[in-house]
């Protein structure tokens, strides 16, 4: 069966099964821009409170364009991959300084944004301006791998590249935004990585996977990246008026720009002794340097498996003032911190 055959199939159950979703009621491209950044990495129920904090601060493109990048990062929090919130604000940028304010209305050109990839580009093409182009995330890729019963590795682009060429030939020219958001509800609802719900599939009579029970099997989906192994040790270092040490992560790492402990890489267990250098506590040889840690945790990324230790330096050995660079404990949650620190933050508030 082909594709083509079975999009009305799929329209009818998009209405009656459809969720309702904020981005789902608007034309406004700077809206639907941000709701797609959001779930590029993010399930809906996660991304929901963030979408709403994010547009209830920045109303305007003009207004995300003109925010400090820590207002920025603070709302994002939480959410992880905070390159995304820093390239928004770079493209919020372009389009008031280079486009007149003006938010690009066509795949080519929205697809220039910083940040702003095939998929992100034809999600805003389509759902604002009913451009005729198809998304291609994971959830359509698994909905297409399973009713054609392909057996490529969607993670490769030549996969890629083969879903998007064929759902470009099917794509209702009427209202392709409506087809786009059925295909992304299929995948997020009913064709489910795991135990998808076949019963209730407006495809079920037609997909490949299901007449030959591969669901489990398909898609393939084998990630190249090998994931790393790294051992951080943070320092909490206080002075006796509850002042700590933080800084902030240069911009081209993981949670840049967001603050941290000073912290060193270092895969033993014991407190190694470059924290003190760090912190300028080189020459200080009567610190007594702590045996146990605060506490441990592990902390998975999509590349790394991060451990990471949290040494507490106990203040009553450090002399009044003498720590640089100081804010009070009480404020660590002024700046915006990535998911390790507010961990640590709960352990010290314990
Ligand atoms: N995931 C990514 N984009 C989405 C959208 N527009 N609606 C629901 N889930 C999504």
């Amino acid at each position: 069966m082909s594709f083509e055959r079975v999009i009305p199939k799929l329209l009818t159950w998009y209405e009656l099964e459809k969720r309702e979703l904020p981005w789902r009621d608007t034309l406004n491209p700077y809206y639907i821009w941000v709701s797609e950044i959001i779930l590029q990495q993010t399930r809906v129920n996660q991304g929901l409170p963030y979408y709403i904090k994010f547009v209830d601060k920045f109303p305007k493109i003009y207004d995300l364009a003109v925010a400090d990048e820590e207002e920025v990062l603070k709302i994002w929090q939480g959410l992880g991959y905070y390159s995304r919130a820093r390239n928004m604000q770079k493209a919020a940028n372009v389009v008031i300084n280079d486009l007149d304010g003006k938010f690009p209305e066509n795949f080519t050109s929205i697809k220039k944004l910083p940040g702003v990839g095939d998929y992100t580009a034809a999600a805003i093409a389509s759902f604002a301006f009913e451009e005729p182009v198809p998304v291609v995330d994971g959830n359509v890729k698994r909905v297409f791998a399973r009713f054609l019963g392909l057996v490529e590795n969607i993670q490769l682009a030549k996969f890629q590249s083969l879903a998007f060429a064929h759902l470009m030939e099917v794509i209702p020219k009427n209202n392709p935004s409506t087809f786009n958001q059925a295909m992304m509800e299929l995948g997020a609802l009913i064709c489910t990585p795991k135990n998808p719900n076949c019963e209730n599939c407006p495809f079920a009579e037609n997909c490949v996977a299901k007449s030959k029970s591969l669901q489990n099997i398909l898609p393939v989906n084998i990630k190249k990246t090998k994931i790393q192994k790294r051992t951080i040790h943070y320092l909490f270092i206080t002075d006796k008026q509850d002042n700590c040490l933080i800084q902030k992560r240069p911009t081209d790492t993981i949670w840049g720009g967001l603050y941290e402990f000073p912290n060193i890489e270092k895969g033993t267990t014991e407190f190694p002794l470059e924290l003190l250098d760090l912190v300028g506590l080189k020459d200080s040889l009567d610190i007594k340097v702590p045996t146990k840690a605060l506490g441990i945790t592990t902390h998975k990324l999509s590349h790394q498996t991060i451990t990471a230790i949290l040494w507490r330096l106990d203040k009553s050995q450090l002399i009044d003032n003498q720590l640089n660079n100081r804010i009070k404990i009480a404020n660590l949650n002024n700046f915006p911190l990535h998911k390790l620190m507010l961990k640590f933050v709960d352990w010290i508030h314990d």
